[in-house]
């Protein structure tokens, strides 16, 4: 069991690693004092494989426990799920002390957090996360919403989790494709912070599957990245300025996400491609060594991860979409770029022939 803290001047909670744990759930909430009903919010897939085990620990342990269904995937997340969520709140009476209970990805973690942020102005939030990504990025730091219909998570709030609650063996239920694309997050704090981690990852004999990466590096993966998430989100709770770092493949890869219409890549696998491109302008500006920018691209293969563009995207349309994202300040548009393995500068000098450049 490794726990880790994210110290927050208000709002400091633990992120409990362990295998097993989400039997221990109830247990670990018991200890936070979080009043007495709980509602688990998941989707029919999540909830079929973990959902029993889940409620069974909150019931041991004293909790009255209501569940919400959400449909799976990215196009239910929106403002009309959220209302729905009120109310089964309403429905079971939950009260300001009571707790809602992210079981799922993402997609549910985000949407639960948001519901959070606004029922009754706020009641208690726990997160217990199922997919890679969501383990190493999206359950820790407190990045909670809605899409809108004009842009993904335009809707939203920073909002905490009382507690994370992370159990390894729930990877077992995870598509590969889905392992391969948070491991996309994992080479990002390789990348951004964490050098050891990147050679870590290179010494590996493999880290695209669930199936057989080893368990011991897996272990290592999921408490370096939620330790490198937890010290920048400790630095700047609510990103005015160095938790920028942690959207180091993003500019280029939401360009990318949105221009295929969110349909060719998930999330990942556009943040795989977006760190190739930065890496290219890094090395086109002389601030990263080719050499480096390498290693980087082939522990991107190594995860079986895309690295291209894809040649269907014209350039032009990548370069107006990276205006319009909603990380563009004061008109610019930002870019994270490394200078060494573990070490990024945040900019917005980068020219539109350099990203240009990087393009082809
Ligand atoms: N996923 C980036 C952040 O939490 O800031």
């Amino acid at each position: 069991m490794s726990s880790l803290t994210v110290n927050l001047p208000q709002n400091s909670y633990e992120i409990a690693i362990a295998s097993g744990n989400l039997s221990q759930l109830g247990s670990q909430m018991q200890q936070l004092n979080l009043g007495k009903k709980v509602l688990l919010i998941s989707n029919p897939e999540i909830f079929n494989y973990y959902g029993d085990i889940c409620l069974k620990s909150l019931e041991n342990a004293g909790f009255e426990v209501f569940k919400h269904l959400i449909p799976a995937g990215e196009t239910y997340k929106h403002l009309q799920s959220i209302e729905k969520v009120y109310d089964t709140a309403l429905a079971n009476r939950l009260e300001r002390s009571s707790t809602l209970v992210a079981l799922g990805g993402g997609v549910i973690g985000d949407m639960t957090g948001f519901a959070a942020a606004t029922w009754l102005r706020g009641v208690n939030f726990v997160q217990v996360p199922t997919s890679l990504l969501a383990m190493v990025d999206a359950s820790v730091g407190g990045k909670t919403g809605v899409n809108h219909p004009r842009g993904k998570n335009l809707i939203g709030a920073f909002y905490q989790p009382k507690l994370v609650l992370i159990d390894p063996d729930v990877l077992n239920t995870l598509p590969e494709r889905e392992f391969r694309a948070g491991m996309a997050e994992v080479i990002k704090y390789g990348i951004i912070w964490d050098e050891d981690l990147f050679t870590k990852l290179e010494q590996a004999s493999n880290i695209d599957s669930f199936q057989t990466i080893e368990q011991e590096l897996l272990a290592t993966i999921l408490i370096r990245s939620c330790q490198a998430k937890a010290d920048v989100v400790s630095q700047d709770e609510k990103e005015s300025g160095i938790r920028a770092i942690l959207n180091y493949g993003h500019t280029i890869g939401h360009a990318v996400e949105s221009l295929t219409n969110y349909q060719e890549f998930v999330h990942g696998e556009a943040v795989a491609i977006g760190m190739v491109a930065a890496g290219k302008i890094a090395v086109n500006m002389g601030l990263w060594t080719a050499t480096e920018a390498q290693r980087q691209d082939a522990l991107i293969k190594k995860s079986q991860l895309p690295i291209e563009i894809p040649s269907t995207l014209k350039l032009n349309d990548i370069l107006s979409t990276l205006q319009s994202d909603k990380k563009v300040k004061a008109g610019k548009v930002r870019f994270v770029l490394p200078t060494t393995i573990g070490k990024v500068i945040i900019t917005d000098k980068v020219t539109e022939e350099v990203i240009l450049k990087a393009l082809y």
